[in-house]
């Protein structure tokens, strides 16, 4: 399939591009996107043909359902069963932005975008493209992020056209994503609201509004064993083609601890590489070596981190020693994503537990 690749000021978006990519989803095709958080990979949400299409162009398990995206808060009546109080008072503060609500879905989101759940997922986003867009293709857009499946989100449209060309009919090519992690998502359905995957929209922020915030146990569990409550959580996402293994710790002893892991690997003719802060990059010898950023910035880290994986692929080096990231909030998201990509493969130095 020939993919139009439409590049798009995001302060002065082309109505023509926007219309012609929102008759393609009315018509049945599929659209990557930018959004505030990574890009999406968009279908009609209200068809079931649709769904199945984005399945198919991301290699993806159909069981893992998909968010619907909305362009004003009045759409949301159509898709849910009931809007409940909490959802109000969560968009009030955070909508448009990146946080998805999970709600009982009404019978027009077809079982084939839910992933056969009785549930949905439902965000608005703040982008203005992404906005107009979903106005231009009727106000229910389905979409996962648009990476292959397994692969990290694309937080730029040169990674969309790198999984995703030939695979869908078009690829609204705007500015990079200035989040960089996907959406936090909040289970309404349960007797207390409950953060299912951390992001942007922090555990503190979110008890601003509901003090009863939770998050799901399977989160804070740490592991691969217990299953968590978003299906899409279970699978072994942004994995690297290198070993990845994180080092939390004291800066000396990090600094220490992957110094001597880069020499054993050097001399078993490996390829390395390190993913640091800005103040300790200059302490690593490794093939490659990436600056997350800042180490007290966690919003740069945050909006670099899934590129830096992906640059490590295009680098193939064999193993890569990333430094983790401490602190509460969005720190705790960058982590769960950091954690995800090297399989919990955590090195604690200091800890008698590790
Ligand atoms: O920021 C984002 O959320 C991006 C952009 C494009 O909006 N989208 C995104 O979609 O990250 P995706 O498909 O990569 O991740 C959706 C997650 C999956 O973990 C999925 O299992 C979960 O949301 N999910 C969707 N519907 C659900 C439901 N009804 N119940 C529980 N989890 C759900
Ligand atoms: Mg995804």
């Amino acid at each position: 399939m020939d993919t139009v690749i439409a590049r798009i000021d995001p302060s002065n978006p082309d109505p023509e591009m926007i219309s012609r990519a929102g008759g393609i989803i009315r018509s049945g095709g599929l659209v990557a996107f930018p959004t505030e958080t990574v890009y999406g990979l968009g279908g009609d949400a209200l068809s079931g043909d649709s769904s199945r299409a984005i399945y198919a162009a991301k290699g993806r398990p159909s069981d893992n359902p998909l968010i619907v995206h909305i362009a004003d808060m009045k759409s949301i009546g159509r898709i849910v069963k009931k809007v409940p109080d909490e959802a109000y008072a969560l968009a009030e503060k955070f909508w448009p932005g990146p946080l998805t609500m999970i709600m009982e879905k009404s019978d027009e989101v077809p079982y084939a975008t839910t992933g056969g759940l009785d549930t949905v997922a439902v965000r608005f986003p703040s982008d203005p493209v992404a906005q107009a867009f979903i106005r231009a293709a009727g106000g229910y857009v389905a979409a996962p992020s648009a990476n292959l499946s397994g692969k990290p989100s694309p937080t730029s449209g040169k990674y969309v056209v790198e999984d995703m060309n030939g695979r869908i009919d078009m690829i609204l090519y705007g500015d990079d994503s200035v989040i960089g992690l996907e959406s936090t998502i909040v289970d309404l359905t349960g007797t207390s609201p409950v953060i299912l995957r951390p992001g942007y929209i922090t555990l503190e922020m979110l008890r601003s509004v509901l003090p009863d915030v939770s998050v799901d146990t399977a989160l804070l569990a740490d592991d691969d064993k217990t299953p968590p409550k978003a299906p899409g959580m279970k699978y072994r996402h942004y994995a690297p083609k290198g070993d990845l293994v994180i080092v939390e710790g004291e800066r000396p002893e990090v600094i220490q601890y992957i110094t001597d892991k880069l020499a054993a690997d050097a001399s078993l003719g490996k390829r390395t590489g390190v993913i640091a802060s800005t103040q300790t990059a200059s302490s690593y010898k490794a093939d490659v070596v990436l600056d997350m950023g800042d180490a007290s910035d966690h919003d740069e880290i945050a909006r670099r981190l899934f590129g830096l994986l992906r640059e490590m692929d295009d680098e193939e080096v064999d193993s890569i020693y990333s430094e983790a990231v401490s602190g509460e909030g969005v720190a705790a998201a960058i982590m769960n994503r950091l954690l995800k990509a090297a399989g919990h493969n955590i090195v604690v130095l200091g800890d008698i537990q590790a």
